[in-house]
């Protein structure tokens, strides 16, 4: 595990990113990893979705929310979206440098088929950013483990969960036609491939166990919490202050709807601030 070279204390905040609101069940899942770490999050509702996006505009978004973070003094910046992490991770890692350790969602996944999985086959849904990116296809392929990939863009899901639309017939229904799509037939594991689809992992499992085959869900923001939590560990930076400062959260376009629908990702419902970053810098 890395060590050397930065230059961070254990005591400051983890600085968290996604497009919107659905990095909070990233949030959620270091929180519940690591009660004691004080959190900055900032959702850039202002260019929600990411997933329809150029990787230009992306990137040029998750510099400037680095930038912010690094400022707000963060030991890490976490790109809680696959979207983000997919079009960014090398950009934001260069721009952050040794100031601060870069954690996205998609290498903690790898690490995990890596120690994990023997040959198979493994399925993702995304948004048409990380899909169109193959930047898993590229890192699977990397492994050399032998292991057949396939992805499946699903960009009504998105949508679907953030107008609260789930656990009903309508959300059955568009992601039983979404997992039937023949690319991702004969699966092993389904990587959920979008920081919003924990919401609809129940749903998925329950397709899955109707089905004459078991297939594993990879959920990334637990295995990115607990990635987390080891380089956390190894490198001493646990935050042992008794008293951790209140977490943050902060959007760049503040609705009302925002605020509501975060209990549905964060598990209870936050106070959001609105920032703008973009807006005051041109
Ligand atoms: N949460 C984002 C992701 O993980 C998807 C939302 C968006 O398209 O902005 O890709």
């Amino acid at each position: 595990m890395e060590t050397s070279g930065f230059f961070m204390k254990s005591n400051q905040p983890i600085g968290i990113f996604d497009s919107g609101i659905g990095g909070l069940t990233v949030a959620k899942a270091v929180k519940d990893a690591l009660p004691n770490e004080n959190i900055i999050y900032f959702g850039d509702t202002a260019h929600l979705p990411y997933g329809d996006k150029s990787t230009a505009a992306i990137q040029a978004y998750s510099v400037r929310i680095s930038d912010m973070l690094l400022k707000m003094n963060c030991k890490v910046i976490l790109i809680a979206c696959n979207s983000a992490s997919s079009a960014a991770y090398d950009l934001v890692t260069e721009y952050v440098g040794k100031k601060a350790k870069v954690f996205d969602v998609i290498n903690p996944t790898i690490d995990f088929i890596r120690e994990n999985y023997k040959g198979g086959k493994i399925g993702l849904i995304g948004t048409k950013q990380t899909v169109s990116s193959e930047v898993y296809k590229k890192k699977i392929e990397e492994l050399s483990m032998g292991i057949q990939f396939s992805a499946l863009a699903t960009s009504l899901l998105v949508p679907m969960i953030e107008e609260g639309i789930h656990n009903d017939q309508i959300s059955h229904e568009i992601i039983n036609r979404y997992l039937a799509d023949p690319s991702l037939s004969a699966i092993e594991s389904l990587i959920l491939g979008c920081t919003h689809y924990p919401i609809i992992k129940d749903e998925i499992s329950t397709y899955y166990r109707n089905g004459s085959k078991a297939v594993g869900i990879i959920d990334s923001a637990e295995t990115v919490a607990k990635a987390l939590k080891a380089y956390l560990e190894y490198n001493q930076l646990i935050n042992k202050e008794r008293r951790a400062a209140p977490d943050r959260f902060m959007v760049s376009d503040f609705t009302k709807s925002f605020e509501h629908i975060t209990k549905i990702f964060f598990g209870k419902e936050v106070h959001l601030e609105q920032r703008l970053i973009w807006d005051e810098h041109n």
